[in-house]
């Protein structure tokens, strides 16, 4: 006897709407319990919606570009009574609705689960079966070759339409890590992991789990100190005569509700730079063969959040004004602060700023963004004694810490564009040049 089933859209969290971009199944095939029904998504994520249990494909109901949300109607299956049984996970079980009359049950998917688990083995590309991989942009084809070969998606830059990840990506990462193992040294250790310790034997303790986006971000950072070998190179830049007109013009932007602080003038300052110098407005292509030289000027913004670190990206910043500039940092920096910044507003930089110079300190190592091949890092700038004209004057000193990636940067080019920051910072007049 076979039973048919209605399969709904599951509990999405907060995301409602949103939209199909995939159903990779087709009616009168079989598929397996777990099988992706349909592709889904939102302004944040992509995620499959898994077949809550076995059975043969009756009906599609929706089209590619529906909207769904929870408890819609998305497929008919026909299962074989005992083995649908057989095959559903309790909690799958547990929600099942029999309609009496037409002997059609209801069951609601359970989804490809959103939150992101932190890597921490000894390989940080190989994940569990429970890893979740629901953040990242990528289609069902390419999500069952990565389960199947045990990749962490999370891990691999997507080249594809808003970053999404492409089976050519997937490759390339392969491709990739197996030079790197045959590069190594052969001694087989990998990464070692940290070791597992109960602190509660030392004093009182208490886990505090973390937020969703130090997650993420824990995992970029983790892949991106681990690809990338970084060297970063310090400088300081003169800014008197910038901070004096910056002061100059304080009550000008206020009239305009902008506040100027010294970032917009180094962002500013930074795409002369990289006019000047177009690797470091580069990215390193996948297969590491080539250089993609950018001709916009995207720069990616950290911010500061209370649930973590995010980088919104600030478009054409050549094309805009101090006062825009202002403008617009101001909104991104308020919309992350929100948590209403979506995942297009933090693609596309070309070249990232890192600025904590509203904090204090004197020098950080900021790590850098992939794809991108370099990182500024800004500290407090203060006044210091200047050896000018046989005699010792204050001058306001702002620290710069340039990171880069030096298989494409090598350390000249990174001491002359650090060098050639440092003189636009000190004479603003050089970007009218
Ligand atoms: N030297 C001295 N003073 C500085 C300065 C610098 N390099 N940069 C900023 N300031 C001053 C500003 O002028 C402002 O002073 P004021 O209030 O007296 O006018 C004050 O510091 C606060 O500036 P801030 O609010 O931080 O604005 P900003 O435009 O400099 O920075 C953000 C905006 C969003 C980048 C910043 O708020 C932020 O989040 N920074 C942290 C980034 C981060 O976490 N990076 C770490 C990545 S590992």
């Amino acid at each position: 006897m076979s039973n048919l089933k209605e399969v709904r859209v599951p509990d999405l969290g907060n995301v409602s709407g949103a939209a199909i971009i995939e159903i990779p199944i087709k009616v009168g095939e079989s598929i397996q319990a777990e099988q992706a029904l349909i592709t889904l998504e939102s302004d944040k994520a992509s995620m499959d919606i898994p077949a809550p249990f076995a059975g043969k494909v009756k009906e599609i109901k929706v089209k590619v570009g529906d909207k769904v949300s929870k408890g819609d109607f998305i497929v008919l299956l026909e299962t074989e009574a005992d083995t649908a049984v057989a095959e559903e996970k309790p909690a799958a079980k547990k929600e099942t609705t029999e309609t009496a009359a037409a002997n059609v049950q209801q069951e609601t998917a359970k989804p490809a689960e959103t939150i992101t688990t932190v890597v921490n083995t000894e390989d940080t590309a190989v994940s569990s079966e429970d890893d979740d991989q629901g953040d990242v942009h990528a289609g069902p084809g390419v999500r069952r070759l990565a389960r199947e070969f045990g990749l962490n998606l999370n891990l691999i830059t997507g080249t594809g339409q808003k970053g999404r990840v492409v089976k050519e990506d997937l490759q390339n990462f392969v491709k990739s890590r197996l030079n790197q193992t045959g590069q190594s040294s052969g001694t087989g250790a990998g990464l070692p992991s940290a070791p597992q310790i109960d602190f509660s034997q030392f004093g009182e303790t208490e886990n505090k789990p973390l937020s969703r986006i130090k997650k993420l971000s824990a995992q970029y950072l983790h892949r991106n100190w681990l690809l990338v070998p970084h060297v970063t190179q310090f400088n300081e830049a003169d800014i008197t005569e910038l901070e004096a007109f910056r002061k100059a013009q304080a009550a000008f932007a206020a009239k305009q509700n902008v506040k100027l602080t010294p970032l917009v003038f180094i962002m500013k300052a930074v795409v002369t730079a990289l006019k000047e110098f177009p690797a470091f407005n580069a990215s390193l292509s996948a297969d590491g063969e080539q250089l993609i030289l950018k001709k916009y000027f995207h720069i990616g913004i950290a911010v500061d959040t209370p649930e973590g670190l995010v980088v919104p990206v600030i478009r054409d910043v050549d094309k805009k004004s101090l006062l825009e500039l202002a403008k617009e940092l101001a909104e991104v920096s308020n919309k992350a602060r929100l948590k209403q910044l979506s995942s297009a507003d933090m693609q596309g930089s070309s070249f990232t700023i890192s600025s904590l110079g509203g904090i204090g300190g004197t020098a950080f190592t900021p790590i850098v963004n992939l794809p991108d091949v370099a990182i500024l890092g800004v500290s407090k700038a203060q006044f210091k004694p200047q050896y000018q004209d046989g005699e010792f004057i204050p001058r306001l000193m702002l620290p710069l810490c340039l990171s880069y990636d030096h298989r494409v940067i090598d350390g000249a080019e990174g001491a002359r564009f650090s060098v050639f920051l440092a003189d636009c910072l000190s004479d603003i007049r050089r970007w009218l040049l």
